[in-house]
């Protein structure tokens, strides 16, 4: 059992020895979201340990045509799809989600996204799938590290949420086999702001795609 759970909220989850409020999930094969309010929201977690489905090839895996940096790859079904014909790498600050990206072919580090990163500058594509544009609850400044990491020339692909939710950034918990994590800074951002907050650190919206429901948007720096 992660260590992570119920554990103070000052946790430094950064730190390369500590556990990963995600480690548990992965173990276990789901979780939910829990917002401060309470309210809660299912994550895909066995979509995430499967293969790509139809969606995630039209809005991620068939834009991708050179090095790609899967950014919060979890268990890596992007990452080890893309690796067949691309040089590909998945860094996930997840010990668990780390190992079964390993497992299933795909290159993986464990790391923070503001750890140093090998190829900083080279990758052609980065990717923000599940909403991982939330990672650190400050996109703008995710946006902005992102921006370190890519090629001149080169996008990110974030997946955003439906039209209407805006900004939201909050402290979430996970929910995982009956028990709490500590909170960590989340947000979510909405069709409806993916133009303002790509804006405000350095970057211009391409294209937006829609497939079953997700949403990815297309960001060049500007
Ligand atoms: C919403 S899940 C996305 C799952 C993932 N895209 C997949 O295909 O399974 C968020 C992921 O981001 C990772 N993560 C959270 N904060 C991170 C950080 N600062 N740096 C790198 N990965 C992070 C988590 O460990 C988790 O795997």
């Amino acid at each position: 059992m992660s260590s992570v759970f119920d554990v103070p909220p000052a946790l430094d989850l950064r730190s390369p020895e500590r556990p990963s409020v995600f480690d548990h999930m992965f173990t276990v094969g789901s979780g939910r979201f829990v917002r401060p309010d309470g309210r809660t929201e299912q994550l895909d977690v066995d979509q995430w340990a499967g293969d790509p489905d139809l969606a995630d090839r039209r809005l991620f895996l068939d834009s991708c045509t050179g090095p790609t940096l899967d950014v919060g790859c979890g268990p890596g079904r992007l990452v080890a799809d893309l690796a067949r014909r691309l040089p590909a790498l998945g860094i996930d600050e997840s010990r668990e989600a780390v190992r079964q990206a390993r497992s299933r072919g795909a290159a993986a580090l464990r790391l923070d996204v503001f750890d140093p990163v090998p190829g900083a500058g080279q990758w052609d594509h980065v990717l923000l799938a599940d909403g991982n544009i939330g990672i650190g609850g400050d996109p703008v400044r995710l946006l902005g590290r992102v921006r370190d990491l890519l090629s001149p020339g080169g996008n990110v692909l974030a997946e955003v949420s439906p039209r209407g939710i805006g900004i939201i950034r909050d402290e979430r918990r996970l929910w995982v086999d009956g028990r709490y994590s500590s909170p960590f800074a989340w947000a979510v951002v909405g069709l409806d702001a993916i133009e303002m907050v790509a804006g405000d650190a350095g970057f211009e919206v391409g294209s937006i795609r829609s497939v079953a429901g997700r949403h990815v948007a297309s960001l060049q720096v500007a």
